[in-house]
């Protein structure tokens, strides 16, 4: 069979219905949504890109795995199910399933950081710096400076920068930095791959030094797939050999399995070392459950295990990153600023670029979810000042280069059609940015503000449906 597109392996056996709105319904429900997408209902929602984590469809195989659940309280045998396929494409030997990533954030944070320690990682994730910082440690930015320029095409920009690394070595001695979190595939750059050459030396930096790395795995098969596409000696590699020389370097990973491992909820901890896995069983009976569940049902880790396998299928992966292209490109050809290369999870729209007319301080990224949600019911997500919370030091606002809408793409559930609407809605607000108006924050909660943080319209703003109605965007 010749392959000339990335259509997808599989075909729809199921199908869940979505509820279409009027743009009148739309309005009221991110009114009371407070203007952030976290905040609506998802009935409320026609095609949900808002995040691809645990929002993956699971396969019949999955499926029937779910019956195979083994509920017991402990030895349930789907832990050993998952121990052998974490064993089998990730290479580590111990394995502390948690509820999800953040769990296994939690439990590495809590056994390795001291209060002042010194946590290097290329960019930050959200909770993997909450986490990081609620166990004493200052995380310190070590990705190379091409990763903060949306325009740059550099194939690689979640590498990590060996000048920045060794200068913080030096500044504050390799024992006061427990370790390096390596992250693949790195999210708030927009879904930017390492390559393995760049895993490799930062590795052996960090090992001459005595400094352990361990992986954020979330979307590490997506990352191997760029290495084989983009590195060269990888072509002719399958995406499981990759993975596993990826991990070969590090000490353990913790692992968000919404998302690579096509599950709706699930994650793990996994490490080499035998004395710091003793103490995480220690620890994980205290926050998520007995070791051989650690927080998940025996179904969840038999899904997961099953997901595991599925996710380093070569066409999966080929199909999952060419959907994801297929969106970037088409918004590209239209001159909407994104992030480049177009990443492996989603689409990251420039916010800044796309509403120079929003300052910063009125959110200009938040401000563009809020739009496209009116216009088309898709549903995105802000990453940028919103998502990067306040200065720990100073208090004041910090204001990320990046500043960015994140389309992101379930795997397996949106077709090419759906994926035409969404181009379709953010290109007709590219042609009018002037019927997106600023936001203010209203209500500013304590951690990870972005979740339930409530927006209005800034004083002396108009949102969309104040215009009148010969001024708006006409859909549906
Ligand atoms: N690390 C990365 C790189 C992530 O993207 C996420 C979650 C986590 C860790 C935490 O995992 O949600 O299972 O606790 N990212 C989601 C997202 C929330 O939408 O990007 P979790």
């Amino acid at each position: 069979m010749t392959r000339r597109s990335w259509a997808e392996p599989y075909k729809i056996k199921m199908v869940e219905h979505l509820r279409m709105t009027t743009r009148e319904q739309r309005e009221a429900a991110i009114a009371e949504a407070g203007y952030n997408t976290f905040l609506l209902r998802s009935e409320d929602v026609y095609i949900d890109l808002l995040t691809d984590s645990g929002t993956s469809a699971m396969s019949d195989r999955q499926w029937a795995g779910m019956m195979l659940g083994d509920e017991a309280y402990a030895g349930s045998r789907n832990y050993y199910n998952l121990e052998a396929a974490v064993h089998e494409h990730y290479g580590y030997k111990h394995l502390i399933p948690t509820h999800q990533g953040r769990g296994a954030e939690h439990l590495l944070s809590q056994l390795c950081i001291k209060p002042g320690d010194s946590v290097p990682g290329n960019m930050y994730f959200t909770t993997t710096r909450h986490h990081q910082e609620a166990a004493g440690g200052t995380f310190v930015d070590v990705i190379i400076d091409e990763a903060h320029d949306p325009a740059c095409e550099h194939p690689f920009k979640g590498n990590v920068d060996l000048t920045k690394l060794t200068a913080l070595i030096d500044r504050v001695g390799a024992e006061r930095i427990p370790y390096l979190s390596l992250e693949t595939n790195v999210n708030m750059a927009g879904g930017q791959p390492c390559s393995m050459e760049n895993i490799c030396a930062t590795c052996a930096l960090c090992h001459e030094h005595g400094i352990p790395v361990f992986l954020d795995a979330t979307r590490a098969v997506e990352n191997a797939y760029f290495i084989k596409h983009r590195e060269v000696g990888f072509a002719d590699r399958s995406i499981a050999s990759i993975l596993l020389e990826i991990c070969s370097h590090t000490d353990g990973c913790t692992m968000s399995a919404k998302k690579d491992s096509l599950v709706n909820i699930g994650g793990f901890l996994a490490v080499n070392h035998d004395e710091l896995a003793e103490r995480a069983r220690n620890l994980v009976v205290v926050y998520e459950g007995l070791h051989t569940y650690g927080g998940l049902a025996g179904r969840d880790m038999e899904a997961m295990a099953i997901g595991i396998a599925e996710s380093v299928e070569e066409d999966h992966i080929r199909a999952r990153v060419g959907q994801v292209h297929y969106l970037g490109q088409r918004l590209i050809d239209a001159g909407v600023p994104v992030v480049r290369p177009i990443g492996g999870h989603g689409v990251f729209i420039d916010a800044a670029a796309f509403l120079p007319h929003i300052p910063r301080e009125q959110f200009p990224a938040q401000s563009l979810t809020a739009a496209l949600y009116v216009d088309s019911g898709v549903r995105s997500m802000e990453r940028g000042a919103v998502s990067v919370g306040r200065d720990a030091v100073t208090g004041q606002n910090a204001y990320p280069e990046l500043e960015l809408v994140r389309l992101t793409i379930p795997r397996r559930v949106y077709t090419q059609a759906h994926m035409d609407v969404v181009a379709e809605s953010v290109i007709d607000l590219h042609e009018h940015p002037e019927r997106v108006d600023g936001l203010e924050m209203v209500y500013e909660p304590q951690h990870l503000r972005f979740f339930q943080a409530r927006f209005a319209v800034a004083t002396g703003g108009r949102l969309e449906h104040q215009l009148p109605k010969s001024e708006r965007v006409s859909t549906n």
